[in-house]
Parts: structure tokens; C-alpha cells; sequence
């Protein structure tokens, strides 16, 4: 059977209170409960965590966290949270390298500091990567290519059955999105992002990566890019707070073979 598709939800710096982050949580969980290809990921703000993760019975959903710091918990650091606190909340997955972090001063070398730690502490790392704007030329791709190599770098081999990459172009997320992404732009960049990492480590590993693809997707235009873009997954913003539309989503993903 083909490996489960993996969806995940950025609820970013929402819902605003606890009550309605069970609410939506509790809609998606009845949903994904019932669907055996899809793993379902839900990345709350951190304070949601503890309460959320109380709700989980099974593995069909499972809670992700929206970032991490890298050092461990003895040391002063105030404001951060380490990958030893997530993995210790039930916490399986982490979005690291956001382009909304990055536009706030996350370097490539922030980044790696990050992957490597949540990657050494059995945490899935969800590598988020994507370029500002395309241009004929080309070299949109010697960005991402940039990117994955600095986000990536010492990491072990060993480590990578822990990796997922994201592409999320920047001018396709959000409210301001110029545009939405085809199938074919992500399918061109997943083979790119396959070349990468099999130069990086070797062709057996680089094909067994999960790539998943993020900015503006619906359920209108899920199914494209998981059957004619060929991803392994989905990160999605803003229809993640809707229970009713995310669900949709799941069964779509749940039904594309
Ligand atoms: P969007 O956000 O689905 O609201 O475009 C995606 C993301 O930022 O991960």
C-alpha cells in the first residue's frame, strides 16, 4: 500500500482562546479518526498543547509544534521552549524554518541549529523551504537549493526517516498571495528538492523524503496537487482553523490513491 499522506495544519497564532482551539481540534480528530492513508497533524500554539494533547486517543491525529529552540533545558534561555519539552507533551512533529519566522530574522544557520536538535530528540521535522518570487531564469531554484543545504547541514543520514520537506513558495501562503501554485510548480520543485538532498546523501534516501507542498490550499485544489502534483502531503494555514473545511481535505487525501 502507498505510504499514508501526511496533512498538517499550521493554526499559526490561533484560534484565541482554549475553548475554541478544543472546539476545532475535536472536529478534525472525529474526521481523521476514520482515515487509514492519512496521518493527520495538527500544529497549535504552544499553551494549546498540554490541553489538546488530554483529547488524543489513537495515532490517526497527532499534535505538532510551530517551532522550537535548540539547546536543552538546563540552559538559560528565556521565552524559548526545547525539543525535550515537546517530545515529553506527546509533541511528533515540528514546522521549523516558516517563511513567517524567516521574515522575522531566522537564518539558514537558525534553522539547522533547530532541525538538528528536534532530529536528535525522535522529533519528525516538517523543513519548510520556498522562494520569494520566481523568475525566468532559474534562479528561484538555486535559492531553495541554498536553503535545504544549509538547513540540512550535519545531519546525520540515520536522522533522515525524521524528514519532511515543505515547499511553500512565499508569493502563494497567506492573505497577500499573488497567486496560487500549480501542481506542475510543485511537482518541478519536489524534483528538485529530491535532486538536492540525493546529492547531499544518497538516491535511496532522498526518494523516501516526504515532500509536501503549503500555500493556499483548499479543498478545491487539495486534490491536484496530491494526485497531479505528486506530493506526499499538505501544510495548510488558514483552512486548518475550519474543522468542516479541513475535513474535507482529509477525506479527499484519504481517497487519492
Ligand atoms: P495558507 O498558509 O494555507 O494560509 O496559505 C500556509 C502556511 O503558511 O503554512
Amino acid at each position: 500500500m502507498a505510504n499514508k499522506k501526511i496533512i498538517i495544519g499550521n493554526w499559526k497564532m490561533a484560534p484565541s482562546t482554549m475553548k475554541e482551539a478544543k472546539v476545532v481540534f475535536g472536529g478534525i480528530k472525529k474526521t481523521a479518526s476514520g482515515l487509514r492513508n492519512v496521518q493527520t497533524v495538527v500544529c497549535p500554539p504552544f499553551l494549546y498543547l498540554s490541553e489538546l494533547k488530554k483529547t488524543i486517543n489513537g495515532h490517526r491525529s497527532v499534535l505538532g509544534a510551530q517551532d522550537s529552540f535548540w539547546e536543552s533545558s538546563e540552559k538559560a534561555h528565556t521565552g524559548e521552549v526545547s525539543p525535550e519539552m515537546l517530545s515529553g507533551l506527546g509533541v511528533k512533529y515540528v514546522i521549523l524554518g516558516h517563511s513567517e519566522k524567516r521574515a522575522l530574522g531566522e537564518s539558514n544557520e537558525i534553522v539547522n541549529k533547530k532541525v538538528v536538535a528536534c532530529l536528535k530528540e525522535g522529533i519528525r521535522v516538517v523543513l519548510c523551504v520556498g522562494e520569494s518570487q520566481q523568475d525566468e531564469h532559474g534562479e528561484y531554484t538555486k535559492f531553495i537549493k541554498n536553503e535545504i543545504t544549509e538547513s540540512l547541514k550535519k545531519v546525520q543520514k540515520k536522522f533522515l526517516d525524521n524528514l519532511i520537506i515543505a515547499y511553500e513558495p512565499i508569493w502563494a501562503i497567506g492573505k497577500s498571495a499573488t497567486r496560487v501554485a500549480s501542481p506542475e510548480d510543485a511537482l518541478e520543485v519536489s524534483i528538485l528538492i529530491k535532486k538536492v538532498l540525493a546529492d547531499m546523501f544518497n538516491k535511496d534516501v532522498a526518494m523516501k523524503v516526504p515532500i509536501l507542498y503549503g500555500g493556499s490550499v483548499n479543498s478545491d485544489n487539495a486534490e491536484s496537487f496530491l494526485f497531479e502534483g505528486e506530493m506526499d502531503g499538505l501544510l495548510i494555514g488558514r483552512v486548518s482553523l475550519d474543522a468542516k473545511k479541513f475535513s474535507e481535505i482529509l477525506k479527499i487525501a484519504n481517497s487519492v490513491k
